[in-house]
C-alpha cells in the first residue's frame, strides 16, 4: 500500500544512461511502482549526455528491465511509457541547467505535479560538485515543493575533498536536503544489527568488553573489477568498500543505544564511535592485490592484467586492518576488519567471539575442547545469523560439543528486496535515518587519512585464495586468528 506520507514528485536521475541506473535504480523504481509504493502521479526524468528523446529512452530502459528480468514485459512497457522522460545535457556545463529547469517545469505543469523534486546524482565523484553547483545556480536547489538531493558514493576521496564537497553542497542546499547514500544501509541485515542488539536484552547485556573477546567484520567478494578499472584504479578497496560500507557496519556494531530512533540521534552515536577509534597506523593495515588464479573453477587474470589497469598498479583489491575502540564499552577488544575481491566466495559477516567461561569444571580436554561461544551475523548471501554454543553429547560420559543454532531470513521471509528499494523509498518519504550525515562522512575519512597518506606497499594473493598471508599475521600479532580462517 502507498505510504500516506509519500507525496507525488519528479524523480530526476543524473547519469540516467549509466550502469547504476540500469542495474539498480531502474529495477528498484519499477518494483516500487509495481508494489504501489511509487506515489501516484510521480514521474521520472532521466538526464544524461546521450542524445536520447523520451521515446528512445523509454525503449532503452524497457529493454534493460526486460534483460534484468525485473518483471512481466507488458508491465515494464507500461511503467516506461507512463513514467519516464528524458532530457539531454549536451555540454553538461553550467549553461545547460537553465534549460533543464525549463524542462522540469514543463513536465511538472503538463502532468499536474506541484514541484516536489528528488535529484539523484548517479554520477562519478568528479561530477558531484559541478552538478550541485549547476542545480544551485539555476535555482533548482529550492522549488515550489520540497527538494531533496541524493548523492552516490564515493563522497570525496579523502578528508580534504570530502570537506570541500560538503562546503560546496552547503552553499546551495541545507543538510536536511542531502541524502548521502550508502547502499549497505539499505540491506535488511545491516538494519537488523540495531534490532538484534537493542531489541534483545540478553544480546545487548553481553555486547561489551566484559563478554566479548574480539569482533571480526568480513566483506568478501568473488568478483574482480568487472570492467570498472577506470574507477577502481583511482579508488582501491579502502575507498571503495572500507571507508563507506564496512565502516557503516562497524559503527552499527559498536555504537551505544540512542535515546530515540530519530535520524540525528542514531547518527550522533555512529559519529561518536568513529571519534573513539584509536588512530590507525600503517602497521595496522595489510593492502593486497590479486594475481592470476582460479575462482569457482574458472581461471581469471590478475588485477594488473585486467583491461584498463596499469601493469605496475599499486591499487589494493584487498584490505585488512586491526583497530581498537578504547571507549567504555570496547576498551581492549580488538576489531579485525577485511574486505577483498577475487576471494573464494561472496560472503559478508560479522562475528563476535565471546570470552571462555572463567572456570571450567570439565576435567580433561577429551571432555571439553575449548571452543568459545560465537555469534555470526550473516549479512549476505544466505542472510541470517548463527549462534555457536556448547551442548552435552547424550550418553553416560560427559562430553561437550559445539553446535550452531541458525536463523535464515529466507526460511521466514523469502527473498529480501534490494537495498536500493528501501533507500529510494526513504528519500521519497523524507526519512534520512539510513543516510550518511556530513560530519559522519568526514570523520570516516579522517580515520583513514594516516593510511591514505602513508599506504603500506601492496602484497599479493592468488585469485581464489583467502587473501594475503600478511593478513593472518596482522591478527596473530595480537594473539588471535580470523574466523572463519
Ligand atoms: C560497491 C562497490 O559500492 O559495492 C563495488 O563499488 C562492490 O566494488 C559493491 O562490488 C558490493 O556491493 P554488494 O551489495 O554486492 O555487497
Amino acid at each position: 500500500m502507498p505510504d500516506p506520507a509519500a507525496q507525488p514528485h519528479l524523480f530526476v536521475v543524473f547519469g540516467a544512461t549509466g550502469d547504476l541506473m540500469q542495474r539498480k535504480l531502474l529495477p528498484a523504481l519499477f518494483h516500487l511502482h509495481q508494489q504501489g509504493k511509487f506515489p501516484a502521479g510521480s514521474l521520472i526524468l532521466g538526464v544524461a549526455r546521450h542524445p536520447f528523446d523520451d521515446a528512445s529512452f523509454r525503449g532503452s530502459a524497457a529493454s534493460s528491465l526486460v534483460g534484468e528480468k525485473a518483471g512481466p514485459e507488458d508491465a515494464i512497457r507500461a511503467f516506461c511509457d507512463q513514467t519516464l522522460f528524458y532530457q539531454g545535457l549536451a555540454a553538461g556545463g553550467p549553461e545547460t541547467y537553465p534549460g533543464l529547469r525549463t524542462r522540469i517545469e514543463q513536465v511538472e505543469a503538463a502532468h499536474g505535479l506541484s514541484g516536489n523534486r528528488i535529484f539523484y546524482l548517479a554520477l562519478p565523484l568528479e561530477a558531484f560538485g559541478p552538478t550541485l553547483q549547476g542545480l544551485g545556480t539555476a535555482g533548482l536547489n529550492h522549488g515550489p515543493g520540497w527538494t531533496r538531493v541524493v548523492v552516490e558514493k564515493p563522497f570525496g576521496r579523502d578528508l580534504a575533498s570530502a570537506e570541500a564537497l560538503n562546503a560546496l553542497a552547503h552553499t546551495y542546499f541545507q543538510e536536511k536536503q542531502l541524502y548521502r547514500i550508502d547502499h549497505y544501509l539499505g540491506k535488511e541485515t545491516v538494519q537488523n544489527l540495531l534490532v538484534f542488539r537493542f531489541a534483545n536484552a540478553f544480546v545487548e547485556s553481553d555486547w561489551n568488553r566484559d563478554r566479548v573477546e574480539k569482533v571480526e567484520i568480513t566483506v568478501a567478494e568473488s568478483l574482480g573489477v568487472e570492467g570498472r578499472a577506470n574507477y577502481y584504479e583511482t579508488s582501491g578497496a579502502l575507498r571503495d568498500m572500507i571507508q563507506n560500507h564496512v565502516t557503516q557496519v562497524l559503527t552499527l556494531v559498536a555504537m551505544e543505544p540512542p535515546a530515540h530512533r530519530t535520524e540525528d540521534e542514531i547518527r550522533d552515536e555512529k559519529v561518536k564511535v568513529l571519534r573513539s577509534i584509536r588512530r590507525i597506523e600503517p602497521g595496522d593495515v595489510v593492502r593486497g592485490q590479486y594475481t592470476r588464479g582460479t575462482v569457482d573453477g574458472v581461471s581469471v587474470p590478475g588485477y594488473r592484467e585486467e583491461t584498463g589497469v596499469a601493469p605496475d598498479s599499486d591499487t589494493e583489491t584487498y584490505l585488512a586492518l586491526r583497530l581498537k575502540i578504547p571507549n567504555w564499552r570496547w576498551k581492549d577488544v580488538p576489531f579485525f576488519v577485511r574486505t577483498g575481491k577475487r576471494l573464494p566466495a561472496k560472503s559478508s559477516q560479522v562475528v563476535l567471539t565471546f570470552r571462555a567461561p572463567p572456570v571450567s569444571f570439565f576435567q580433561s580436554e577429551s571432555e571439553y575442547e575449548l571452543s568459545p561461544d560465537r555469534v555470526t551475523i550473516l549479512l549476505q548471501p544466505d542472510e541470517g545469523f548463527e549462534i555457536a554454543f556448547e551442548i552435552k553429547v547424550p550418553g553416560r560420559e560427559m562430553r561437550v560439543q559445539t553446535h550452531r543454532m541458525k536463523f535464515h531470513y529466507s526460511d521466514v521471509f523469502g527473498v529480501l528486496p534490494d537495498g536500493y528499494e528501501a533507500l529510494i523509498q526513504d528519500v521519497m518519504l523524507g526519512d534520512a535515518n539510513l543516510f550518511v550525515r556530513a560530519d559522519e562522512v568526514e570523520e570516516s575519512w579522517r580515520l583513514y587519512t594516516p593510511i591514505l597518506d602513508h599506504p603500506p606497499p601492496v602484497v599479493f594473493y592468488p585469485a581464489g585464495s583467502d587473501g594475503p598471508a600478511a593478513a593472518k599475521r596482522l591478527v596473530e600479532e595480537w594473539g588471535h586468528r580470523w574466523n572463519p580462517e
